[in-house]
């Protein structure tokens, strides 16, 4: 079975895909602990840098490039008949340009060339309205909410984009 991830470079239309590199963890690493929901929710930027740097076969780590670093992307392949969003976040100052979506239809993309009645799934914190919004424009349906899973306090709410052909 091929997989419809791999650890070479894409060119989408508002941004490119590089594989993560160790150079870009720190920096990756350092914004997010400063970024709503991690910083809420307690990650530090030691603990982030730990899970970026793990070796992970099945985790597609991407760097999101426009003319600087934008952001990064994880996708967990294959999870629950398609693939899982791990972590998406583009950096506030590029926020609003539609790199969010176009990182959704590529996903929704890369699954559909490979199987029929994929899904898409991500996670989301009940306390991030404006990413339940984004997620909810693209498509996904809020499956259930789940108590105090990454902080005791905070519930996460499961959610799923089916892709049918
Ligand atoms: C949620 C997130 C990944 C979305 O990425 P994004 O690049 O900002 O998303 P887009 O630009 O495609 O869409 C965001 C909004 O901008 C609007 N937009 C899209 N293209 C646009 C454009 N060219 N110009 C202006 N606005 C645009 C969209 O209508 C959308 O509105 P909505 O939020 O009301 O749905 C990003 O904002 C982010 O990283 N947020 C912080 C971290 C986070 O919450 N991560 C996800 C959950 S863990």
């Amino acid at each position: 079975m091929t997989s419809p991830f791999s650890t070479t470079c894409y060119e989408l239309s508002s941004c490119r895909l590089i594989p993560l590199k160790p150079s870009d963890i720190q920096q990756i690493s350092e914004q997010l602990s400063h970024m709503h929901p991690w910083q809420t929710l307690g990650y530090s930027a030691t603990t982030l840098s730990h899970y970026l740097q793990r070796e992970d076969a099945c985790l597609y780590k991407y760097a999101v490039m426009t003319e600087h670093l934008a952001g990064i992307l994880c996708v967990r392949y294959p999870w629950l008949r398609g693939a899982y969003i791990e972590l998406v976040a583009i950096f506030p100052q590029q926020q609003g340009l539609g790199i969010g979506h176009t990182l959704i239809q590529w996903l929704a993309n890369q699954l559909i060339s490979e199987a029929k009645n994929a899904n898409l799934w991500a996670l989301v914190s009940a306390i991030n309205p404006q990413a339940r919004q984004f997620y909810q424009r693209e498509g996904f349906i809020e499956i259930g909410e789940l108590q105090d899973l990454v902080t005791k306090g905070y519930n996460e709410i499961l959610l799923r984009k089916p892709l049918l052909l």
